[in-house]
């Protein structure tokens, strides 16, 4: 695959920014809680679109012994993203923090599709963390031998 974010990766992203905004629109404590987790994830997605997930998208060419004219700007991703790697696990500190706010909301105020993202968005950063994040630290490391 070329220089790009993987299908399934994108989606991922897409469907959880689609349950927030649905969150975001809901009355009261919910919703206004909701906003403040739109607020700090909006920027981080957008880094992660940006220097992390199309990384990956070169990794299986990369380990199957293949070239690729990408190569060069993955690099060059890659090592951005290394010098952004401690800022963004603390920015998903910050998610999880408003994240629980909101499940705390979304408790009190009976809305189980709401809780449901809060979990699915808790576990998606900590895949990040685990897997996702070290997969373009090494992916980067690899690039430069
Ligand atoms: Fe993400
Ligand atoms: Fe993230």
């Amino acid at each position: 695959m070329p220089l790009g974010i993987p299908e399934a990766m994108e989606e991922e992203h897409e469907e959880l920014h689609q349950e927030l905004r649905y969150a975001t629109k809901m009355r009261g404590r919910v919703g206004a809680a909701a906003k403040r987790v739109a607020e700090v994830l909006h920027p981080h997605f957008e880094r992660e679109n940006e220097l992390a997930l199309p990384v990956i998208g070169v990794a299986r060419e990369l380990v199957e012994g293949k070239s690729s004219p990408d190569f060069p700007k993955a690099l060059e991703l890659a090592d951005k993203f290394r010098t952004e790697y401690e800022k963004m696990l603390r920015e998903h500190v910050d998610i999880v923090k408003t994240l629980d706010e909101l499940e705390k909301a979304a408790k009190a105020a009976g809305k189980q599709a709401v809780i449901r993202f809060t979990r699915k968005l808790k576990a998606h950063a900590r895949t990040e963390e685990d897997l996702t994040y070290p997969a373009v630290l090494m992916i980067g490391k690899l690039l430069k031998e």
